[in-house]
């Protein structure tokens, strides 16, 4: 079974990311990782944190001389700036896990709650799911996302992202957006309809709804769906979006995700002081102006790694050298059926 966790705070010393059941011999070198992470750092509408965070990195565990070794995969990310002391503030911020979270844990900072909801912490499912892009990446499945509309802008261009984020940043204001995640040349038969649980489209629906912000979620047609006549939406391979019974079909996955404003705002949000009850301003100087081009790269890891789930549940195999013949006599014995389709 292919699992994960991460560990870390947003201003602690470091960011961990362990990935366990990942085959041996894929080879995986620094500089990917820091390809996919510098990705995430400088997407566009990123705040003043990005200039100094170099998101420098060690792969401590499960790498030997550029490739995985089978043993768990351990990775540390460290913050350019740790605090030494945490602020304290009794205030929670609006729009995000300060107040469920300082009523959940009992406490009255809301520091001790932000540091680990933060999506700081999605650095290490980047760095993590680099490993999964590259298992992928050999097998000839590919990942690539777009952003398709930034706040009421769908005809995107860069001069266009560009106005639309200064604007937004004069105003104090931030920006929400949907980004479409694409893969290509997935094998058939991946995932199950044996059990809710099982049905990929679930558990690619919590691995995206598990990124901060993330408030909806589409497969193919989506919500368009509902209002197609069930002709139109039948007849049309291209609305299932790769997906039918929770299994892969052989076309390309399309999914899309709409990503909510980033809550902290320059200009100020009104919130109440949890001590005193009182009103209370919280001014967000360094928040991102957007986070959805980010949340574009980090869903691209996130869906490699259910993905690299499913597909070693398929195809089992310790090392990249049992999975690949697998998945190619696979490609054969499937594509005799679906190339007459
Ligand atoms: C890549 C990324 C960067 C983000 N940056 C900020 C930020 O700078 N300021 C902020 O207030 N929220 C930011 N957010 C949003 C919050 O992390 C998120 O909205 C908050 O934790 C509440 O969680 P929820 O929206 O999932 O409910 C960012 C989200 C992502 C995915």
């Amino acid at each position: 079974m292919l699992r994960y966790l991460t560990a870390g705070e947003s201003h602690g010393e470091t960011l961990t990311g362990i990935l366990e059941g990942f085959p041996a011999g894929v080879p995986v070198t620094a500089a990917h990782i820091a390809t996919q992470l510098k990705r995430r750092r400088l997407a566009p509408g990123r705040g003043p944190r990005q200039a100094h965070e170099a998101d420098a990195f060690a792969v401590t565990a499960g790498l030997h001389k550029g490739m995985t070794t089978g043993a768990p995969i351990a990775v540390n990310i460290s913050n350019s700036r740790p605090l030494q002391k945490l602020p304290f503030s009794e205030v929670p911020r609006p729009g995000h896990a300060d107040l469920a979270g300082m009523i959940k844990y009992g406490v009255l900072n809301s520091a001790l709650i932000r540091e680990r909801a933060s999506a700081r912490e999605t650095a290490a499912r980047v760095a993590l799911g680099t490993f999964a892009l590259r298992l992928h990446a050999l097998l000839g499945i590919r990942f690539s996302s777009r952003v398709i509309s930034l706040g009421a802008n769908t005809a995107l261009t860069g001069k266009i992202i560009s106005a639309a984020l200064a604007a937004a940043r004069r105003r104090g204001d931030t920006l929400g957006g949907v980004f479409e995640l694409r893969v290509n040349g997935l094998p058939a038969g991946l995932g199950a309809c044996s059990q809710g649980a099982a049905r990929l489209g679930a558990r690619l629906a919590a691995a995206l709804f598990a990124i901060n912000s993330v408030k909806g979620f589409e497969v193919g047609g989506g919500f368009a769906l509902a209002a197609a006549g069930g002709r139109q939406a039948a007849q049309n391979p291209g609305l299932s979006g790769g997906l039918d019974g929770g299994m892969t079909n052989g076309a390309p996955l399309i999914l899309r995700c709409a990503v909510k404003p980033v809550p902290g705002l320059r200009a100020g949000a009104l919130s109440t002081n949890l001590k005193t009850f009182k009103q209370a301003l919280v001014i967000s100087k360094t928040s991102d102006t957007t986070a959805v081009f980010a949340a574009a790269v980090i869903a691209e890891h996130a869906a490699a790694l259910e993905l690299a789930g499913a597909l070693l549940e398929k195809f089992g195999g310790d090392s990249l050298d049992e999975i690949k013949p697998r998945v190619a006599q696979w490609r054969r014995q499937t594509g005799k059926v679906l190339s007459r389709l």
